[in-house]
């Protein structure tokens, strides 16, 4: 099998290729590779812009996976004009294309971000998605146009992701467990800004275990799939991460905590992705710890700005916002 994975040199993707090669499939890459290139040498790179691609680039691949655009709020707050653009028109361009070239499968990265603050109920699929904010609107936008476009020929699988967190080869510290992890080990503490917010979190070896499970679904599955290792809220986690710290490594962290107003509350129910999809998370706080402490060498330059998007983002200079 043929897959192209659009944005596959980010943070999930560097997890996911690799993965992917395992198991013996064929992988090419299209990215703009804003935070370089930590894949194998032998994966073909397509250094591009995804609204460069034509139908002619997309023939023969049997699937698409949509890995791009801009990945978190204050990427999308820094320029609301581009965060739709890449995040609601990209996916869209490149489902519409695909599905002309005959590939079978488009396979999207929403986000629980869609949801917005919700009323501390487990939200499934159908709850209202309500985000009024740039990045969970338009990453419901990309996910809506891609829903759009399904049919008996062409299925869509759109993952609404938490916030995945552990080792990559293109590692993220701005995170939650990596962001509390990076800081325990630096600082010997953890600041925790609202203890009472929920959190989907999605340890990276079941993001990328979602994706080999929609890969190889049967073709006429589609549909919209909550994924998340399990919820938490903000407080919960710092308190494990302070544990894991404490119990494993004999280190004393101390926990601060603010009250500082977040825009995004939510929990969700996976049992949809577990009973269409069989994807069954494996992982919890402690074995994201364990898989971030096994690599922490590759990623001891703490303050590298490469591993903060915001960063990388501001030194591209895309065009700012402003009121
Ligand atoms: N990481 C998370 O916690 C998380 C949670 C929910 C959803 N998601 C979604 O998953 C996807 C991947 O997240 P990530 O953490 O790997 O992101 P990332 O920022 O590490 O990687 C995104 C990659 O896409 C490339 N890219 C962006 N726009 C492009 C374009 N127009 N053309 C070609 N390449 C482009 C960038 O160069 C980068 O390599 C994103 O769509 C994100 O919104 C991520």
């Amino acid at each position: 099998m043929r897959i192209l994975v659009a944005g596959g040199a980010g943070y999930i993707g560097s997890a996911l290729v690799p993965r992917l090669l395992d198991r013996g499939y064929a992988v090419t890459v299209v990215d703009l590779l804003w935070f370089g290139n930590h894949l194998p040498e032998s994966v073909p790179v397509i250094q591009k812009e995804i609204f460069d691609l034509h139908v002619d680039d997309l023939k023969g691949f049997d699937q698409v996976i949509f890995l791009a655009g801009l990945s978190n709020d204050p990427m999308a707050e820094f320029s609301p004009s581009l965060n739709f653009v890449y995040n609601a028109s990209a996916p869209a361009y490149l489902a519409y294309v695909a599905k002309i070239a005959g590939v079978k499968r488009f396979i999207y990265a929403g986000s629980c971000s869609v949801y917005g603050y919700t009323v501390n109920e487990l939200y499934d699929e159908d709850s209202p998605a309500i985000s009024q904010h740039p990045y969970g609107i338009s990453k419901l936008q990309g996910e809506k146009a891609a829903m759009q476009l399904q049919d008996d020929s062409f299925s869509v699988i759109c993952f609404r992701q938490g916030t995945v967190s552990g080792y990559s080869p293109r590692m993220r510290l701005d995170l939650i467990v990596n962001t509390m992890f990076k800081s325990a080990r630096q600082k010997g503490e953890i600041t925790i800004n609202n203890p009472s917010i929920w959190r989907p979190i999605l340890a990276m070896d079941d993001v990328c275990g979602a994706y080999i499970r929609a890969i190889e679904a049967s073709e006429e599955i589609s549909g919209i799939f909550n994924i998340a290792s399990g919820n938490f809220t903000v407080g919960e986690v710092g308190d494990q991460v302070q544990q894991v710290f404490e119990r494993r490594m004999g280190l004393r962290i101390k926990l601060t905590i603010k009250d500082v107003q977040d825009y995004r509350n939510y929990k969700v129910t996976f049992e949809k992705a577990r009973n269409v999809l069989s994807i069954k998370p494996r992982h919890d706080i402690e074995s994201i710890i364990d898989d971030l402490v096994q690599h922490e060498d590759r990623f001891a330059d703490f303050d590298n700005p490469v591993y903060y998007n915001i960063r990388v983002f501001q030194s591209l200079k895309p065009k700012a916002f402003t009121l």
